[in-house]
């Protein structure tokens, strides 16, 4: 449970660093650690996992040279508006990659919560969360992975990373997440005083297939429609061939032929 000095990431004041050469998954330590009281802030980093997990069950690949980390989140909102935070993370993560990666990489986003680097996944968003007896939110655990070094060539969407698109290497990981995590924190801050309204129209400016025709895989079914907009919930907006709109709070997007 260490990190050498030299490379500690430094961040602001409203993270708690957990540095880990190896776990199991950032996202089930930071829960761990949330379930036992951990507070607001606290910042997991791993430098692999060993079972790094991803959207809908699937497996995150985590060998190290990448970066991987979870934060433990207790915001006052509702879990729906709780949600939302990945959006915002998905801002941050485009921020910290426009600082530290040369101009060469365009950074867009596809619904839900991935970031694309030069048209290709180059990042996976993965929220979790926790109830109390109540029914109300505990907390929330965000995880990042960013494809720094390496990234998996089987993936149902074509993967990349930032040392295919723009030569970074392991040595800009503790640069990025110290981006990261300053443009996460002015975003929040953005959220938690205006509402998700700001965050919806960054996201949207730089939202991949707007107007265009997608695939949306359900658990049920795949449904083939344009995909009109962002709703002020943050579900993705889908007109089908009939006319008729649906409200998408979950699903997996593809592009289709
Ligand atoms: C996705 O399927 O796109 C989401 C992937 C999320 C991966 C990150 S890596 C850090 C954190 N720990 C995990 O096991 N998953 C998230």
């Amino acid at each position: 449970m260490t990190g050498t000095a030299p490379d500690l990431p430094r961040l602001p004041p409203a993270y708690r660093l957990v540095a880990l050469e190896e776990v199991d998954t950032t996202n089930a330590e930071a829960a761990r650690r949330a379930a036992a009281g951990a507070e607001d802030g606290t910042l997991i980093w791993a430098r692999s996992q060993t079972a790094g997990r991803g959207r809908q069950g699937r497996e995150w690949v985590s060998p190290k040279g990448n970066l991987y980390f979870s934060i433990v989140l207790r915001p006052d909102s509702g879990i729906a508006a709780a949600a939302q935070l990945g959006f915002v993370a998905a801002l941050a993560v485009a921020e910290a990659v426009g600082s530290v990666a040369p101009p060469m990489v365009e950074t867009t986003f596809k619904w839900p919560n991935d970031v694309l680097f030069n048209s290709r996944k180059g990042v996976g968003i993965l929220l979790e969360s926790s109830l109390t007896p109540e029914g109300t939110l505990d907390w929330l655990v965000l995880g990042v992975g960013i494809n720094v070094a390496s990234y998996p060539g089987d993936t149902s969407f074509p993967a990349t990373s930032l040392n295919y698109e723009a030569a970074l290497t392991e040595d800009d990981v503790v640069n990025l997440l110290e981006a990261f995590c300053r443009s996460f924190l002015n975003w929040t801050n953005r959220w938690l005083d205006d509402g998700f309204a700001p965050i919806r129209e960054a996201w949207l400016q730089h939202a991949v297939k707007r107007g265009e025709t997608i695939d949306v895989r359900l658990p049920e079914e795949t449904l083939r429609g344009i995909f009109t907009d962002l709703d002020p919930e943050g579900r993705l907006v889908l007109t089908l061939p009939d006319g008729d709109r649906r409200l998408i709070s979950a699903g997996d997007v593809f592009f289709g032929r």
